[in-house]
């Protein structure tokens, strides 16, 4: 039995430059990993905490070294010992010690460090890759990506009020093929937007992030860049977009600020999607297509949209088992966003999971806004056998990262990897078509 023998955190910047915490663990026999903590912008208001200092000197407020300071001193002390291949026990200890019900006392940067550091310090330990020491001899399944080619809402300087616009190639044979097509349109959509005279610098995420004259345009600019790769949109590439209404939801409105400064109650912005989706039949799925206040209205766009596209829960379900079953309950979505750092442990996080498969909701792990080079999520994505996942675009060290981890687990795998664009599109074609 190998046991948790030191925690130690260490202060480093994400993606956009702000800080967040690498955590290693060590454990008994010398064996020891790392993990690193992602961080999100447009963040649902029931998310875990993450720990701030606050100290407006430092980074503006954003340091973290009273987390960091919380895994090598309490955290570290509580789970000395602990048999780090018992990861529920382990959570479970680090969810009382906290002992709040959303990580505030110690932060679920802090959590999220340790529990995911242990996971991969029990793989080294056993000497495998962490999607087999998860999820043992059928982890197989590699995700069909969405790649958020374009970037809008508060992941860029621009005006467009839809946060992401993605590309998933769901017909590609094999997920490297999927790679290679979505990295080819990526550079299509490039010379596209340079010909049209528009910015190409990309946002947070990778995307492209240029001014445009519509909330629609980058569906329109993004068909012509599939068509211009030459793959077929709809087909061989499908759309799929999170305009994060949480981000413009203001006492019952939908308010298009960065565009038109338009209104929309929520029946409206339902009935936009109605009419968006009757136009553009390429686009397969909507993360919060309204906000996470919104109930009303996310049972409306359930009842209207749910048996024909993917509905994702990002905002509103926070990866929280506990809001998730409740959302259930009142036929909100069907399909959630998995993102670790929401709820804070990996326990936790398989559980939503687990969850989704149980009641036929679709699962997506993500990443954030602000990434590291960690490329746990990759393999969580194999070990459960999620089918989708969305990591960025096909720019930025932080999300290639990501991509090029699946590359490796699909060489390692040889025969035995499947690539998921296939049934993620049957299951969801159906859908359309019935
Ligand atoms: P975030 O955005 O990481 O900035 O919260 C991602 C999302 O809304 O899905
Ligand atoms: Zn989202």
């Amino acid at each position: 039995m190998s046991e948790i023998a030191k925690l130690e955190a260490l202060e480093i910047l994400d993606s956009r430059g702000n800080p967040t915490l690498a955590v290693t663990a060590t454990l008994s026999n010398g064996v020891k990993a790392t993990a690193k903590v992602p961080s999100g912008a447009s963040t649902g208001k029931r998310e875990a905490v993450e720990l701030r200092d606050g100290d407006k000197a430092r980074y503006g407020g954003k340091g973290v070294l009273n987390a960091r300071d919380h895994v090598n001193g309490e955290i570290q002390k509580a789970v000395h010992g602990f048999d780090a291949n018992n990861q529920k026990a382990l959570d479970k200890k680090l969810c009382e010690l906290d002992g709040t019900p959303n990580k505030a006392r110690l932060g679920a940067n802090a959590i999220l460090g340790v529990s995911l550091a242990v996971a991969r310090a029990a793989a080294a330990d056993h000497d495998l890759p962490l999607y087999a020491s998860l999820g043992g001899e059928k982890a197989n399944l590699i995700p069909a990506p969405w790649f958020n080619v374009l970037n809008g809402g508060s992941h860029a300087d621009s005006n467009v009020d839809f946060q992401e616009f993605m590309i998933s190639p769901v017909g590609a044979p094999s997920y490297s093929e999927g790679l290679r097509a979505a990295a080819e349109t990526f550079h299509a959509l490039k010379s596209v937007l340079h010909k049209k005279g528009y910015n190409t610098g990309v946002g947070d995420e990778g995307g492209f992030a240029p001014q445009l004259k519509s909330n629609e345009e980058p569906i329109e600019l993004i068909l012509e860049a599939i068509q211009k790769a030459g793959y077929k949109p709809g087909k061989d590439i499908v759309l799929v977009l999170d305009p994060a209404t949480s981000e413009f939801f203001d006492d019952g409105m939908y308010l298009f600020e960065k565009s038109d400064k338009s209104r929309m109650s929520p029946v409206q912005m339902v009935d936009f999607w109605k009419d968006l989706l009757g136009r553009y039949p390429e686009i397969w799925a909507i993360e919060d297509g309204v906000a996470e206040d919104d109930h009303a209205g996310w049972q409306l766009l359930t009842k209207t949209l749910g048996g024909r596209i993917q509905l994702i829960g990002d905002d509103n379900f926070v990866t929280n088992p506990t809001i998730f079953r409740q959302g259930i309950k009142d036929g909100i979505a069907n399909a959630i966003l998995i993102k670790l750092n929401q709820i804070g442990t990996l326990t936790e996080t398989l559980e939503c999971i687990q969850i989704a498969r149980e009641n036929g909701y679709g699962a997506v792990i993500s990443h954030r806004s602000g990434e590291t080079d960690d490329t746990s999520i990759a393999d969580l994505a194999v070990a459960a056998g999620m089918g989708q996942i969305k990591t960025g675009s096909t720019s930025r060290g932080e999300r290639i990262a990501k991509y090029n981890r699946f590359l490796e687990i699909e060489h390692e795998l040889g025969t035995k990897a499947r690539y998921a664009g296939a049934s993620v599109y049957d299951r969801w074609h159906k859908a359309v078509k019935a």
